[in-house]
């Protein structure tokens, strides 16, 4: 049975201040919280984060994470960067990232690869536009994405991976897309790991994300295929995120 894993994204998102409240409210909250719960910060507040759990059992971990690891990269963060500061998650190829700053599947790839070189679990975001999903070409999509992962560090890597299904229409849109149409495509991917690797595809955790809700949560995550939620807005409020939790189980 794998464990449910709810994991807030904060984008570009927050202050010194305000996530400070945020993550008091969310620590004040866990008592009744069964899912595995993480965040991801921005880089520059990584350090008061990482104070602020110590000794909790919520993780946190970072938005992206440069290809290389040292050098003339300016404004890059690295992996031995993320694990100074305890980083236990990295999101890759988040489609803000792929579309906003021109990330190809490659470039994602190589990211997925230096987080797990830095013993850190990448969370590999996949998804469709609304123009592919209208032009049925979902899978073919997700499955690209997927494929150029599984080319450079091979299946057995999603074993320390976590995915994440995120239709781009539905992301910040207020759009979900129904349980139904999430568990098919969540039953897709999970079906074409299992195709190269069937152990992997019954271990890894596929997330779900995109408009996710304390409302809508509970109907995702009973999907067979749903295995927990990447959280965008819902998560800067404690206790929207808090609700998210709850509903995982
Ligand atoms: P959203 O974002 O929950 O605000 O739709 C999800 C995400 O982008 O990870």
């Amino acid at each position: 049975m794998r464990q449910v894993l709810v994991a807030g994204n904060w984008k570009m998102n927050g202050s010194r201040e305000s996530i400070k409240g945020l993550l008091d409210g969310i620590k004040a909250g866990m008592g009744d919280v069964n899912a595995q719960v993480a965040v991801c910060a921005p880089y520059v507040y990584l350090a008061d984060v990482q104070a602020q759990l110590a000794g909790s059992n919520i993780g946190f971990g970072a938005q992206d994470i440069a290809t290389e690891d040292s050098g003339a990269y300016t404004g890059e963060v690295s992996g031995p960067m993320l694990n100074d500061f305890g980083c236990q998650y990295v999101i890759v190829g988040h489609s803000e990232r792929r579309s906003l700053f021109c990330e190809a599947d490659e470039d994602t790839a190589r990211k997925f690869a230096a987080a797990r070189r830095h013993g850190m679990t990448p969370i590999l975001c996949v998804g469709e536009s609304l123009a592919e999903r209208e032009g049925n070409v979902t899978e073919e999509v997700v499955a690209r994405q997927l494929d150029a992962v599984i080319a450079l560090e091979g299946v057995a890597a999603l074993n320390d991976a976590v995915i994440a299904y995120e239709p781009v229409w539905a992301i910040g849109t207020g759009l979900t897309a129904s349980p139904e149409q999430a568990q098919a495509v969540h039953a897709f991917i999970r079906a074409k790991i299992a195709g190269l690797d069937a152990a992997v595809a019954e271990k890894v955790q596929i997330l779900y994300g995109g408009s996710m809700k304390p409302g809508n949560a509970a109907e995702l995550i009973a999907q067979p295929d749903i295995d927990g939620g990447l959280i965008g807005g819902a998560a800067l409020v404690a206790d929207d995120f808090l609700g998210i939790c709850r509903a995982g189980g």
